[in-house]
């Protein structure tokens, strides 16, 4: 037996699997997030221990297993937060998390002191973004020295909890690749970046590939836990990369899209292949001396599901009284207007984007709007809009000579036949989901399992346990027309960017 544990942003699931990829269980306990100030996002590192250990044990009971018979665990969770540790290893602060924008000021400290953006991007791969951890190290010690002074390590989520489970200060290099200090090429510190930000390198773990054991479990954590001493922690992933471990896109040419709230579009890469223009995230894979690039869409389901709390309260009700999902009448309704919406467009930049503007200041926007539109326009062009963000993800993968041979489609805007239809005529390609929706958790499971033996690597685990179960094509018509759809749809932020500021 497997554990994954995924420390996420509402809460941490842990899911207990066979070597066979059989799930026998799995528990997730929630915990609050404070933003004690606008555009401020924190979270108690020892909410996530405490639900670590509670779904851990959960977990064993409600699938019945004998502690004695879980062979390794897996780490999972949020990217980029920062965990803030003193000379006994107490957390200092709350920990600042991805989503959080109050680095805008250190992400230009750090560009102007690696010497630009294009030096910045040749030793980290990627551009300073507000949500990375290094910016975060900075505004400690610009705002709060009190606090710097006292600064011995800091740890990603999920290495905080591998340090309460095994007392080793440890990362790897999925998640790593998300402070902005990994040398993503070489993968390991950059020392030339920390020197010029003036960073302490001994306030950063030891970093480890992702299947690598990374330490055993300590008394008090087995105790807490309910396991044996001495279990194996392997180095585990970044909730992306481990998701895309938990997908199966572990070989060149498989491509993920997958729309949850936001949206990620995920190819793994034999070499490491960086975007000069910062516009793509250029990772670390889990998978050992692999690389991905990763595009994020920060409001794709999300946009939907705003669309459904504004403007869809009667469907909401009509479909609580029929005991369906509200989801299920809005794609019903969609499905009624014509693919390309007749015209209209809806960008769904609702919390500013990510990939591929990196302009937190866009917004979301409907153009296009005539007397012949009806509600049902708008519904369909809030999922074409969400849609054609995910395929400006697949056009920048493109463009770095990365093949895209199958996309797999996975979260809410897979679950319905119709968005699957929609991804695959808006992509210009068929779409296939697979067998597991277990997300991180799975991916980082199925690293344990390999990193403790049972496999002899990550890729003869995905091999073993992952298959493709539905495939989806295009249709002719609807792809040609948003294929005239799609360069429209991109004009229209170059048009507006400079009035959303
Ligand atoms: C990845 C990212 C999010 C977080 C939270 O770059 O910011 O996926 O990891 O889930």
């Amino acid at each position: 037996v497997f554990l994954g544990i995924d420390i996420g942003t509402s809460g941490t699931k842990t899911l207990a699997i066979k070597e066979d990829g059989t799930i026998l269980a799995s528990a997730t306990a929630e915990y609050p997030l404070s933003s004690p100030h606008p555009g401020w996002s924190e979270q108690d590192p020892e909410d996530w221990w405490t639900a670590s250990a509670e779904t851990v044990r959960n977990v064993l009971a409600a699938g019945n297993i004998s502690p004695a018979d879980v062979k390794g665990i897996g780490l999972s969770g949020q990217m980029h937060g920062s965990v803030f540790l003193d000379a006994d290893g107490k957390v200092i602060r709350p920990a600042l998390l991805w989503n959080d924008q109050r680095t805008v000021a250190e992400c230009e400290e750090i560009e102007s002191r690696a010497g630009g953006r294009t030096a910045l991007i040749e030793m980290v791969a990627n551009p300073a973004l507000t949500g990375f951890t290094a910016p975060k190290i900075l505004w400690l010690r610009n705002h709060e020295p009190h606090h710097y002074e006292k600064l011995r390590k800091v740890l990603l989520p999920k290495d905080y909890v591998r340090y309460r489970l095994t007392g080793e200060f440890a990362s790897e290099v999925s998640d790593a690749s998300g402070t902005l200090l990994l040398d993503v090429r070489r993968r390991q510190w950059s020392q030339e970046l920390l020197t010029r930000l003036e960073i302490d390198p001994a306030f950063l773990p030891e970093v480890y590939e992702s299947e690598e054991v990374s330490g055993k479990l300590h008394a008090a954590a087995s105790a807490a836990l309910g396991l044996p001493e001495g279990v194996p922690v392997v180095g585990g992933g970044g909730d992306q990369a481990a998701s895309a471990i938990g997908n199966g896109i572990v070989s060149r040419g498989v491509i993920s899209a997958t729309m949850g709230t936001s949206g990620v579009v995920f190819a793994h890469s034999d070499e490491v292949q960086i975007d000069a223009a910062g516009r793509i995230h250029t990772f670390c894979h889990a998978v050992h001396d692999k690389w991905h690039v990763m595009g994020c869409v920060l409001s794709a389901g999300g946009s939907l599901q705003w669309y459904r709390n504004q403007f869809a309260l009667a469907e909401v009700a009509a479909a609580k009284g029929m005991g369906v999902d509200p989801y299920e009448l809005l794609t019903a309704e969609a499905g009624q207007a014509p693919a390309g919406s007749e015209g209209l467009f809806f960008l769904p930049y609702l919390t500013g984007e990510r990939t591929p503007h990196a302009d937190p200041h866009a917004r979301g926007t409907w153009v296009g709007m005539s007397l012949r539109h009806q509600k049902a326009h708008f519904v369909r062009s809030v999922m074409e809009g969400a849609t054609f963000a995910m395929r400006d993800c697949l056009e920048l993968i493109r463009e770095m000579n990365i093949p895209i041979e199958q996309i797999r489609v996975s979260g809410g805007g897979a679950r319905s036949k119709f968005w699957r239809q929609l991804q695959a005529d808006v992509y210009g390609q068929n779409v296939v989901t697979i067998n597991a929706e277990e997300g991180p958790a799975f991916g980082v499971a199925l690293l344990a399992a390999a990193g403790t033996g049972a496999y002899s690597d990550v890729v003869e685990a995905c091999e073993a346990t992952i298959r493709v179960e539905t495939e989806t094509e295009t249709d002719a018509p609807a792809k040609a027309s948003y294929n005239r759809a799609y360069p429209i749809y991109q004009k229209l932020y170059q048009s507006l960017k400079s009035d959303y500021k």
